[in-house]
């Protein structure tokens, strides 16, 4: 793999204090070597953590501003049963012009997974390399400890639904990295999570982090996650829990956050009146 320029490092930890930031943080450790390699102004591209395309592969990334996004889409869905619904619907998520417009051909568009019966809907904010090769949301490491949640919960991943707010990966200027969607990206894609929404009709919804909580509550720069986090909000009449991104706890495994966020899932757990056991109760006290 190859080197890093000193821009495609500053844009990555851009990225990275700006997640930080919108959910809340407020200091950076960082570590001497890595200040070491900014320093000299180029790291070896395997040092950079999640590297997600070769540069070859990205070679046709557009500039998000030269593909000007048009206003949300209307759609109608076919009457009947929850799954004729929901494969109509996926059709025409998979089909739409706009999405396969930001997919390179050879990756796929995302479209949500899950139990059509389930009680609670998962709410992520857009594919990353994994997904987009996968056609699938949360199958990278993201995703895995998504799963590990859920079964921390007394459930598998086939019990619940899970989508994403973006149906595409929000495309980068350099190989490396993912970037939030813009407020225009997420307003067009949100049409398609709401028909979702409604489909399952969830008991309870949780919005995975901040872009979650901007594309769900709307778009807020000023707002914080620490604002919404841990308290219960709603998207089309149903029931949100806010609570941090899996990859937000992968970055920050503290005792503290894993435990805030469980205490945030136990509140889900109470709310659709899933048994909770006392060992449950404790995780990460
Ligand atoms: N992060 C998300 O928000 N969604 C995914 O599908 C994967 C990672």
């Amino acid at each position: 793999m190859g080197s890093l320029s000193r821009e495609e490092i500053l844009q990555l930890l851009l990225r990275e204090v700006e997640l930080l930031a919108a959910e809340g943080e407020r200091t950076l450790p960082i570590a001497e070597e890595a200040l070491e390699s900014f320093r000299q102004g180029s790291v070896a591209a395997e040092h950079v953590p999640n590297p997600t395309t070769s540069p070859a592969e990205n070679s046709a990334a557009k500039d998000p501003k030269e593909n000007a996004i048009p206003p949300p889409p209307t759609f109608s869905l076919p009457d009947g049963d929850k799954a004729t619904r929901w494969n109509a619907l996926r059709e025409i998520v998979l089909g739409c012009p706009v999405c396969r417009s930001h997919v390179k051909p050879t990756l796929k568009v995302v479209f949500g997974v899950g139990n059509l019966d389930a009680d609670i809907f998962f709410c992520g904010e857009a594919p990353g390399a994994d997904e987009e090769r996968h056609g699938e949301p949360f199958v990278g490491r993201a995703g895995q400890l998504l799963n590990k949640i859920i079964e921390a919960m007394g459930l598998h991943r086939s019990d619940v639904y899970i989508g994403n707010i973006m149906n595409w990966r929000p495309e980068m200027p350099t190989p490396y990295g993912n970037r939030p969607p813009t407020q225009a990206e997420m307003e067009f894609c949100l049409p398609y999570l709401r028909a979702q929404v409604e489909i399952v009709s969830p008991k309870a919804i949780v919005a995975l982090g901040a872009t979650a909580v901007n594309g769900l509550l709307g778009y807020d720069p000023d707002r914080r996650l620490g604002d919404v986090r841990g308290r219960w909000h709603q998207f089309a009449g149903l029931p949100l829990m806010v609570t941090y991104h899996p990859s937000y706890l992968l970055r920050n495994p503290s005792p503290t956050a894993k435990r805030s966020a469980w205490e945030d899932l136990l509140q889900v757990m109470e709310r659709i009146s899933l048994p909770i056991s006392e060992r449950q109760r404790n995780f990460f006290l």
